[in-house]
């Protein structure tokens, strides 16, 4: 069988076939026929019709005409980088996944940051959730850690993404606001919705406003396992942390950068490694033994509660550097496609019902945003690691089955692909009991909505809360219906006495008397820098 052996430079050498240089070149048609003329079209006479036979004219104007895709549906102003990433010790007692083995492999990456509301043109400094998905190119495939900058998510079951994101986007009359989560749409949802509560938390502090791409965080959000060649599984929450430290802008600083430079990370991130000053993050994780997760009095499955760092800590296992720029934006940036469900063998899923969803969504939507089926032949997206079966067709196929038999089995092509057992790298699922009637009841254990909401609140510095509440008081001031700024206040007294008091006190309405607050197993959330 095939074999590869990756390093640093392996996927910069598999994009090199792609590109090509025009200086010194003729130009030509898509057919390869040089070209005479480009700035004058065929004409009947000097000053007559314009001819419909100049095939140069229609080819120039037509491409032109289909050069915009779909923008993706979430998180569609974003920026990105290669990279590599290094391992410091064998994971070996943890998983069996090979870029994780030995320390002296470098996997090629390509990362992508991003905001997720505004849509591709929108300003960088928004207050906003950020993107960090990092696609790592191993030699036993891809593995996508589609992750964010807070650890938390608005929702806890993904049949409710279409609602949230919804909810979040520019209202679907006027399309306003562009990229901002001050509009009654966004605040009705969250008065709604209580299990919002912590990610609402986080979006309204300084974390939705990072100063660099280079500074902040990120979060797999999910409980993953991770599976060990013996077959032991445990939990898994993966974590990047930046070596720069996490900082954050002030609201009056972002605000004036959208207007002033709308670049401003993406070019913060160009110009960085530009300078040769390479952006690098840890990748760190916390390891939950499957027996020890009850214990926790956490519920893993839910993905609107953290791990706090107290309570398991977060231990460093290597470090990522992005080195190099992309040559084409739309090639490299737009074209990227991640997805959770692209995991190589000793990495596996879990049942929370978010993670479930997404494990569908991104792959759909991909087929539209890209095109159809073919996109993981795209050459950003093409594995490093040999790919054969029996897929075929479908629009843009690149490449050329050269087998005669398409089916499996077969004797006529000369055999078939074989299978691998999980001792020659195939990727086994791992076997999860599942015995249990089918609901759509969601558990007790993912009832509790704002114990982590209030940690998180009360974990913060004084001039941090007094950030969040100023967020609050300006996001909330530009809702309209009364009613819903009282709704939401109703949601902050289950949170936070002081923070009520203080957002109430801002939107001049009283506050609603403070709920008897859950108690959370630990009292202090990891702090912000
Ligand atoms: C992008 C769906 C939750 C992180 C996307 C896209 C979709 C999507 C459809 C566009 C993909 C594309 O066009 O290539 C969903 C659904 C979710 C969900 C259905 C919940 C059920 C999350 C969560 C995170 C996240 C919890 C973070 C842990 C991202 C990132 C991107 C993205 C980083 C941008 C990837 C890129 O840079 O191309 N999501 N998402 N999403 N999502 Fe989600």
């Amino acid at each position: 069988p095939d074999s590869v052996h990756i390093d640093e430079d392996s996927k910069d050498k598999a994009l090199e076939h792609n590109r090509v240089e025009q200086q010194g070149q003729y130009l030509t048609t898509d057919q390869g026929i040089k070209i005479e003329n480009t700035d004058d079209s065929l004409r009947a006479g000097r000053r007559g019709p314009t001819l419909l036979e100049d095939f140069h004219f229609r080819e120039k104007m037509t491409r032109f005409d289909h050069e915009r895709i779909p923008e993706r549906v979430v998180h569609a102003r974003g920026s990105a980088a290669h990279g590599y990433f290094q391992v410091y010790e064998s994971m070996k007692e943890l998983t069996r996944a090979r870029f994780l083995q030995d320390p002296s492999v470098k996997t090629p990456v390509f990362v992508r940051f991003s905001t997720v509301a505004g849509s591709r043109g929108s300003a960088d400094t928004v207050r906003d959730v950020r993107g960090f998905a990092v696609k790592f190119y191993t030699e036993e495939g891809n593995f996508d850690l589609v992750g964010n900058n807070i650890p938390v998510f608005f929702i806890q079951d993904g049949i409710k993404f279409p609602d949230v994101v919804h909810a979040v986007k520019p209202e679907p009359h006027h399309e306003m606001p562009q990229a901002a989560s001050a509009h009654d749409s966004f605040w009705d949802f969250v008065s709604l919705v209580p299990e919002t509560a912590h990610m609402v938390m986080w979006t309204m502090s300084d974390r939705a406003l990072p100063r660099s791409y280079r500074m902040m965080e990120g979060f797999g959000v999910h409980t993953f396992r991770f599976v060990n060649a013996e077959g032991v599984s445990r939990f898994v929450k993966f974590h990047w942390k930046p070596l720069l430290g996490t900082h954050s802008l002030v609201w009056d600083e972002a605000q004036k950068l959208a207007g002033k430079d709308p670049d401003y990370h993406r070019r913060d991130l160009w110009e960085a490694i530009e300078l040769g000053d390479f952006p690098e993050y840890e990748l760190a994780v916390q390891i939950i033994e499957e027996e020890a997760a009850e214990k926790l009095g956490i519920e893993l499955l839910d993905p609107t509660k953290l791990v706090p760092e107290e309570l398991v800590p977060v231990r460093r296992i290597g470090k990522l550097t992005l080195n190099r720029n992309p040559t084409n934006f739309f090639a490299e940036t737009e074209q990227v496609a991640f997805c959770v469900a692209n995991v190589v063998p000793g990495i596996d899923f879990t049942n929370d019902p978010l993670m479930q969803a997404r494990l569908f969504s991104y792959l759909d939507t991909q087929l539209t945003r890209l095109g159809g089926p073919n996109f993981a032949e795209i050459p950003i997206n093409r594995p490093l690691a040999p790919v054969h079966n029996h897929q075929q067709d479908g629009f843009h196929r690149q490449t050329i089955n050269a087998s005669r038999a398409n089916y499996h089995p077969n004797s006529l092509g000369g055999g078939c692909p074989m299978m691998a057992s999980a001792a020659q790298g195939g990727f086994t699922h791992y076997p999860e009991r599942v015995r249990t009637e089918k609901t759509r009841v969601r558990s007790e254990s993912f009832a509790d909505h704002f114990s982590q909401a209030g940690m998180f609140f009360r974990s913060l510095s004084a001039p941090e809360k007094t950030h969040l509440i100023d967020a609050c008081r300006f996001e909330l001031g530009k809702v309209e219906i009364k009613e819903i700024r009282e709704r939401v206040l109703d949601l902050f007294s289950n949170i936070d006495g002081e923070l009520t008091a203080r957002v109430a006190e801002g939107l001049g309405l009283p506050a609603p008397t403070t709920k008897s607050i859950p108690k959370s197993p630990v009292q202090v959330a990891p702090s912000l820098s």
